[in-house]
């Protein structure tokens, strides 16, 4: 396996961007798609929005296609294999692979190569959606793993080696074990020991580490799970380094995983016009990483270190949320915030914050999680400090109403499950409407789920179509809508009823 090297600087080289840079400086005139001919369409848009126009046409330059030249990300053989090489490289993998549609088309692809229809994987349940599609697309026979709590914060971490070392022995066929690390809230588990559980079981171990592109590039920073051993690891390097929207890599590294079918998936599941700005963007945020190496990460890190020094040195009204127990890592780029006593929900919080223009990573019924990305605004913390002042203030416990469950209960309410399921074959088959109906949520307790249930964000399921619904999970969706949470996948939005399988009448 190699070594990130981002510790060292490198030479600025980006191939891809410069590939781009070169193409333009020819002065081409497009006679090809996309019709908007590097932006120069904008003009039309000069006299109604002139802002716009000049802003979105800069932006529509470097909005290149498939030409002699411009390489193909589907088949690279020049700029854009160069730039995956370089990425690899960096962030030490062997081989890494371009994704314009964010980690969601990285989870797809991965499970799509490892698993065909009806194959078996071990699957933590608390995963993304993308990685629950995958595994309806695949039709994967699926057992899922219950992910722990930390007793400290309530926050969910990995499945422990126990349950992964029980699930392999009990399902010793499983062609990949599928893990999140680390998760929204930036809480993360050193994956070696999990890497060579899984190998010694002749399986792959597959990551999604959408949260951690930043991971294992400085010393202070948690390792990632490519240099744990993992097999391939998908990263949104949108998310926490300075790519575009939507880019993000697939990194793979030895040889239990096919390259050949990985390739094959993407180019089905990606555009056969990848956007180049995501891809040029990709380049960009790795060639960052290496001219910038750990001073990338000083300031972020200090300006979310000192946040919480000022939160728990002088704010009686919140605090700072993070696992004391060593095993785990926190993200030093994210803070999981809290209000004492609850005077006021994380959603509700999120919520004013916005009103003084502090927008949140997201938030949850007690958390906000913040991230302080790696370039630290100048200002931006102080502000954020004002507007949480300004809200303590203007909150009472009377207006907004105490949370009265504490959050461990509402966790654990969702949690009542079996460590390691049977196995659920999924289905790219929805259940036929006649088959289906609606019923009140407090009536839903034993009934099958004919809908998936998706608090968003963090848009991971509580609940998948064909899965009994357990008595405590309603009470967990219950509290979460009172608590304002938005639900993704439920026909009543609001919660009041859920849509399960028709019971044949005996
Ligand atoms: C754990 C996890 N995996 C995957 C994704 C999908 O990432 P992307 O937005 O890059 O498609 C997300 C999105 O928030 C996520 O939280």
């Amino acid at each position: 396996m190699k070594e990130a090297v981002n510790t060292v600087p490198k030479e600025w080289h980006v191939p891809l961007a410069e590939m781009l840079q070169q193409h333009l400086a020819r002065e081409p005139e497009s006679f090809h798609v996309p019709g908007h001919k590097y932006g120069q369409a904008m003009a039309l848009l000069h006299k109604y929005e002139p802002d716009i126009a000049e802003r979105f046409g800069k932006l529509l330059e470097f909005d290149i296609t498939e030409l002699s030249g411009t390489d193909d990300l589907h088949a690279p053989s020049g700029a854009i294999a160069k730039a995956q090489q370089l990425a690899a490289a960096c962030f030490g993998a062997e081989h890494t692979y371009f994704l314009v549609g964010g980690s969601t088309a990285g989870n797809l692809a991965m499970v799509l190569a490892c698993c065909e229809p009806g194959e078996l994987i071990i699957v933590q349940r608390h995963a993304h959606k993308s990685i629950l599609n995958a595994l309806a697309l695949a039709a994967a026979n699926v057992v899922f793993l219950m992910p722990e709590s930390d007793p400290s914060t309530g926050l969910e971490i990995p499945p422990t080696l126990a349950a992964v070392e029980q699930a392999l022995r009990t399902y010793p066929t499983a062609k990949a074990v599928l893990l999140t690390n680390p998760s929204y809230y930036g809480i993360s588990a050193d994956l070696k020991p999990y890497a060579e559980l899984v190998h010694s079981y002749h399986t792959l171990l597959l990551v999604d580490e959408a949260h951690g592109a930043h991971y294992g590039l400085y010393e202070e920073l948690p390792t990632s799970a490519l240099k744990a051993g993992a097999d391939a690891v998908v990263q949104s390097t949108h998310k926490t380094l300075y790519a575009m929207t939507m880019g993000a890599m697939l990194h793979v590294q030895g040889d239990r995983i096919n390259r050949h079918k990985l390739q094959d998936v993407l180019a089905m599941i990606q555009s056969s016009s990848p956007s180049y700005p995501i891809m040029a963007s990709l380049d960009i945020a790795r060639a960052m990483v290496e001219v910038r190496g750990a001073e990338m990460f000083r300031d972020g890190i200090a300006a979310a270190r000192s946040f919480c020094s000022w939160i728990r040195e002088s704010s009686a009204y919140y605090a700072i949320v993070e696992s004391n127990d060593p095993q785990y890592r926190m993200d030093p780029l994210r803070v999981v915030l809290t209000t004492v006593n609850g005077f006021c929900t994380g959603y509700e919080l999120q919520r004013r914050l916005e009103g003084y223009g502090c927008w949140a990573e997201m938030a949850d019924e007690r958390h906000v999680v913040l991230l302080f990305a790696a370039p630290a605004v100048q200002g931006a913390a102080e502000k954020l400090q004002r507007a949480l002042l300004a809200i303590a203030k203007a909150c009472s416990a009377s207006e907004l109403g105490l949370i009265t469950k504490p959050i461990h209960a509402m966790q654990s309410a969702s949690v009542e499950l079996p460590r390691i399921s049977e196995p659920v074959l999924f289905t790219r088959a929805r259940m036929r409407a006649e088959d289906t109906e609606w019923v009140k949520l407090s009536d839903a307790a034993g009934r099958v789920a004919a809908e998936a249930i998706i608090p968003y964000p963090p848009g991971i399921p509580v609940l998948y179509p064909g899965e009994k619904i357990a008595p405590d999970l309603l009470l967990s969706i219950s509290a979460m809508a009172k608590a304002g949470a938005r639900f993704q996948g439920a026909s009543d939005p609001g919660m009041q009823t859920i849509k399960v399988r028709r019971e044949l009448a005996t």
